[in-house]
């Protein structure tokens, strides 16, 4: 029986689906099966980092609906054996996203982590993934609009019942926050009240190997895919030392 894990943020745009999939990445790369599920219904984009935009024809819409089963839904990412993709759909009717629950339980008995990718903000795709969470992941950068966002998705994460809540701080450039142009790591810890599970530094292969549609672990072990790879090794437990991010 695996783990299900909601992956959210308050403000848009700070790094949730590319964490998602270098995460989901490195865990599938060591050996776990692992699921990333797309809930950002109408603006999916999950399946671009795992270079899956091609081949998916079905999403969990159509599971929720009674229209395919899971297994069909689901699809394996590349030449990762281990990785497996679901996506979100277009648009869903609300009255589905109770059966969201259910339809994760049933692939927490197929898959050792199964990662679900929120939409940005407090709502609906937060509401669902939190259902069926036994573990949430706050991303923010360190801008203090994010920061402070950042602390409402763990609040309502908390309010969901979601039993542990990490804190990913990603984009970091150390520079900024050594001249106090920016708040630093323990203030983020501060306003979020989150314990920290990583940091993730500033890295413009991650937005390139974005473009390319080819996951940044595969050609990469330094940098933001190192930070990646930290995070996967403390969700199995191991204790990492945070990473030295150098000034830029
Ligand atoms: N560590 C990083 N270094 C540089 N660029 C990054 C980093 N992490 C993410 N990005 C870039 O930031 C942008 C937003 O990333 P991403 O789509 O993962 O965010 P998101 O939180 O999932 O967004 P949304 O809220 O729209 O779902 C992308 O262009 C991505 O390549
Ligand atoms: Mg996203």
């Amino acid at each position: 029986m695996g783990e299900t894990i909601a992956v959210g943020s308050g403000k848009g745009g700070v790094g949730k689906t590319s964490i998602v999939a270098g995460v989901a990445t490195c865990l599938a790369a060591m050996g776990y099966k692992v699921l990333a599920v797309d809930a950002d219904i109408g603006l999916r984009n999950l399946d671009i980092l795992l270079g899956m935009s091609d081949t998916t024809a079905l999403d969990f819409g159509d599971v929720l609906r009674g229209d395919t089963e899971l297994e069909k839904a689901i699809v394996r990412c590349g030449d990762l054996e281990n990785l497996h993709l679901l996506n979100a759909p277009y648009t869903l009717e609300e009255s589905y996203d109770a059966a969201f629950e259910g339809m994760m339980e049933r692939a927490k008995k197929l898959y050792d982590f199964c990662f679900v990718d929120c939409a940005a903000g407090l709502g609906r795709s937060l509401k669902m993934a939190a259902s069926a969470a036994g573990r949430a992941i706050v991303v923010t950068t360190l801008d203090k609009t994010s920061l402070r966002d950042a602390a409402r998705a763990v609040e309502r994460f908390d309010f969901y019942g979601v039993g542990e809540i990490g804190l990913i701080v990603n984009r970091v450039r150390p520079r900024l926050a050594a001249r106090a142009q920016s708040p630093n790591i323990d203030d983020a810890i501060d306003v979020s009240r989150a314990q920290l599970l990583g940091i993730v530094p500033e890295d413009e292969r991650v937005i390139i190997s974005a473009n390319l549609e080819r996951p940044i672990i595969l050609d990469n072990c330094n940098g933001a895919a190192l930070a990646y790879y930290n995070i996967a090794r403390r969700l199995i437990g191991e204790f990492v030392p945070l990473m030295r991010i150098k000034n830029q």
